[in-house]
């Protein structure tokens, strides 16, 4: 069968804008999450990712530009994209004084969908999804940020779903915590659940991810597999010598125009146009004493900062 376009992406927007006043909040976004990835939806604080969640999902108006949502067309079919879809914005609000599955037993009551009788079959199956079957009597203001981010996800699992969309799922937690979350969020994507997730931080989630879009100010500055971003046209030479003028000609005579700055010369170089065996060789040929040699691609965390113009944690 053919699909279409919008049918081969879970979530798959054109054009799409948020206005606020005079400033685009999003602006002219086209995101593609390809079926069955773990899309890493990146960008500093502010630059728009909850307000495209929130439209993505129907809880915000779409001021330009469409949604299709599971191959659903956003507001008018959200009804029935919903059922297939789970999803943690900016923390559900749980009951404090009711256990973690008396909560989820009141948010599974109030779907109209769920069936009463299997109910708490249902609840159980989330907890102990999430890892909550032995904290699942205890009352929600005992639980840990961590615990509650899990009950939160938990929440999202009651009903089986094809697309978990998840806002800063690791926001707040300890490392520990944002482990947790990780590998929950790979078994998942195990089973085959497509996982749209967001955060500030490239490193919490670039492990996991199988492709991102990176937002800065509104607007998607890079997207794609994760392959595809890694792939550098850059390698970056770092190379420390007592021998700094010997390395600077030595470099020149094999064309490459380095700096140096103390006892470490650098210089930026297209990838492939010379393998790092010829500029040792070359150096070690001029009588260079090298204490370290580096040829690297930039990080991806490098390059998101040069993309971004700022660094992913930023402080507010
Ligand atoms: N209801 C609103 N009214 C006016 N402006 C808003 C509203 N909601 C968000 N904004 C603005 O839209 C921009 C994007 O905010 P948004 O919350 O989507 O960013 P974010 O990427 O989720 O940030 P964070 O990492 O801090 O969660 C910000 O400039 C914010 O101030
Ligand atoms: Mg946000």
């Amino acid at each position: 069968m053919i699909q279409s376009l919008d049918q081969q992406f879970s979530i798959f927007t054109e054009g799409l804008t948020k206005t606020f006043g005079s400033h685009n909040a999003v602006d002219s976004i086209d995101l593609r999450v390809p079926k069955g990835s773990i899309f890493g939806f990146l960008g500093p604080n502010g630059s728009g990712k909850t307000t495209t969640i929130r439209m993505l999902l129907a809880l915000a108006n779409i001021s330009k530009g469409s949604v299709h949502l599971l191959g659903y067309s956003v507001p008018d079919e959200i009804g029935k994209a919903l059922p297939k879809v789970g999803a943690l914005v900016e923390g559900p609000a749980f009951y404090p004084y009711l256990s973690g599955r008396d909560n989820l037993i009141r948010f599974d009551a109030a779907d109209r969908y769920a069936d009463p009788a299997t109910r708490a079959d249902r609840v159980d199956a989330a907890l102990a999804r999430v890892g909550l079957t032995q904290a699942a009597a205890k009352k929600v203001h005992a639980y840990s940020l961590g615990m509650k981010q899990r009950l939160g996800i938990a929440n999202a699992l009651l009903q089986p779903r094809e697309l978990l969309v998840l806002d800063e799922p690791t926001n707040g937690l300890d490392p520990q915590g944002t482990r947790e979350v990780r590998n929950l969020i790979r078994s998942l994507a195990s089973e085959g659940i497509t996982i749209f997730i967001s955060s500030h931080l490239l490193v919490e989630i670039e492990q996991i991810c199988t492709h991102l879009a990176v937002m800065s100010r509104g607007r998607i500055v890079a997207q794609g597999s994760v392959e595809e971003l890694s792939a550098s046209h850059i390698l970056n030479l770092a190379i420390v010598t007592a021998n700094t003028q010997l390395a600077l000609t030595a470099l020149t005579s094999v064309g490459i125009n380095a700096t140096a700055d103390g006892e470490l010369v650098s210089a930026q170089i297209p990838n492939g146009q010379i393998a790092a065996e010829q500029i040792v060789q070359v150096l070690v040929e001029c009588g260079v004493g090298i204490k370290s040699f580096n040829l690297d691609a930039p990080t991806l965390e490098e390059r998101f900062v040069l993309l971004t113009g700022e660094g992913f944690d930023v402080a507010q």
